[in-house]
């Protein structure tokens, strides 16, 4: 069986691959794709097949893509071109002859009101009409998501949010890795939507005592309205774009968008997910 991972000069392709490699699989029946050839030289060196293709460039996808059997389709980065970008994989995929994808996509992607949610959905859609054998991941966030968050507190003792009592339940990339690398290698996943998220739902009280233990200096959590969420944001900085955005992925944690902490990963990689302070205490060695 050999694979091809998209996105493998990001950080969750990269694992991906990386995890394909400690389960087993020849890094010659592993091909990694990504623009920047410079982040696929790492790859190269250690017999991973690469090649450098664009999501716009179907032709190039196509010979990046043809022997493999699994193609691995880590979403893009590039939020509003997704669809598109993923609607041409997906054709590449096929003219290549792969025969079975695994998407990474979000949380609840059917259903949820999740502001990233939409062009996860309308991909899930073309995977399922796309006449390959398909296995959806849905990935709840990075727990990575927060590390900027807890480096400021280092120094503010503060975690601002507008995410109310809301709850994350959210896993390593490195977790999520493994899980996606499971199903792209294992049998008896065809057809599954898999909803990917850490063991435990935190709060963001809970992020700000783990926070606080893994500093060792008091860290609180600070709920601010949506309002006084996007002033703070416009005050520190931030562009009214940007600082929307921030304040609209609160609101969906705060409605709870993110809280279903389910066994589908635990399951997939055979043990616990990486708990938040054992995360928060690797940040607060660097
Ligand atoms: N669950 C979460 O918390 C969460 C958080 C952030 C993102 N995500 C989603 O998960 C994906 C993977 O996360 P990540 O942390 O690995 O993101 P990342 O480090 O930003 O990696 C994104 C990857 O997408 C590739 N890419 C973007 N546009 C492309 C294009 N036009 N053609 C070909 N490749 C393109 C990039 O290639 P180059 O680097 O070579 O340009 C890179 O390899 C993200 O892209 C996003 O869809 C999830």
């Amino acid at each position: 069986m050999s694979y091809v991972v998209t996105g493998a000069t990001g950080h969750l392709g990269r694992l991906v691959v990386e995890s394909l490699l400690a389960q087993g699989v020849p890094a010659a029946g592993i091909t990694a794709t990504g623009r920047r050839a410079e982040a696929l030289a790492p790859l190269a060196d250690r017999g991973v097949r690469t090649h450098v293709a664009d999501y716009a460039d179907a032709g190039a996808l196509t010979k990046a893509f043809a022997g493999a059997d699994v193609l691995v389709l880590v979403s893009g980065s590039e939020v509003g071109r997704r669809v598109a970008q993923h609607r041409t994989a997906l054709e590449a995929a096929a003219a290549a002859g792969v025969t079975r994808v695994v998407y990474t996509s979000a949380p609840h992607a059917d259903t949820t009101e999740l502001v990233l949610a939409p062009e996860h959905r309308a991909t899930e859609e073309l995977v399922r009409a796309s006449g390959l054998a398909w296995t959806i991941v849905r990935n709840n966030w990075y727990t990575e998501n927060y590390e900027g968050v807890v480096a400021q507190a280092r120094g503010t003792g503060e975690i601002v949010t507008s995410t109310g009592q809301g709850r994350v339940a959210s896993a390593t990339r490195e977790d999520y890795a493994a899980g996606a690398a499971a199903v792209a290698r294992g049998e008896g996943h065809e057809g599954r939507v898999l909803e990917l998220s850490g063991d435990v739902a935190w709060s963001f009280d809970e992020l700000a005592a783990a926070a606080a233990e893994a500093l060792g200096r008091p860290v609180v959590h600070r709920s601010v309205s949506p309002e006084e969420h996007r002033e703070a944001l416009l005050a520190a900085g931030l562009d009214a774009g940007t600082a929307g955005f921030v304040v609209a992925l609160d609101e969906g944690i705060r409605r709870g968008d993110l809280a279903d902490a389910t066994a589908d990963l635990r399951t997939l990689i055979g043990r616990p997910t990486t708990p938040l302070a054992t995360t928060l205490a690797g940040w607060a060695q660097r």
